[in-house]
């Protein structure tokens, strides 16, 4: 498949915006600054925080960091569980909520067999998904463009 281009210009925190990529959904979220904070107090509640799992196939080296992004302020991830494939929806607000981790910080949630990942596509612990979200390659053009694939 092509690359995909994808015009960021208008996104303010807390957007998202969705486009395809090899038949499958990319997610792009800007994140704001107290979701960016949150995201290293979440480690011990998360499968695999350091995203050391199959790397090469699910967090490019860039995105090996804190953040799992090239930006703090931008995740890019498949939108795509890791359990049996479902499309999880976003649940970005924080706060106690039915059937989310008690002290959410906004994230991911699938539908069809309750597995959680945070602002990072992080997986939390002891949910049926195995992995991280995929990081698929990208890159930007500029501070408005971003390439994907
Ligand atoms: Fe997402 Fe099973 S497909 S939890």
């Amino acid at each position: 498949g092509a690359p995909v281009e994808l015009d960021i210009s208008g996104m303010q925190p807390g957007d998202m915006k969705t486009v395809e990529w090899r038949g499958k959904p990319v997610w792009v979220v800007r994140r704001d600054d107290a979701m960016v904070q949150a995201l290293p107090k979440l480690d011990s509640q998360l499968a695999d925080p350091n995203s050391e799992r199959s790397p090469d196939a699910l967090t490019p080296e860039y995105a090996r960091n804190p953040h799992r992004s090239i930006k703090p302020e931008y995740l890019v991830a498949v939108g795509i569980c890791s359990h049996l494939g479902c499309s999880p929806s976003a649940r970005f607000e924080p706060g106690p909520q039915p059937s989310l981790p008690n002290d959410w910080q906004g994230g991911f949630f699938c539908p069809c067999h309750g597995s959680t990942f945070d602002l990072a596509g992080r997986v939390y612990a002891g949910k049926p998904a195995p992995d991280n979200l995929e990081v698929p390659p990208h890159k930007y053009l500029s501070d408005t463009k971003l390439l994907i694939g």
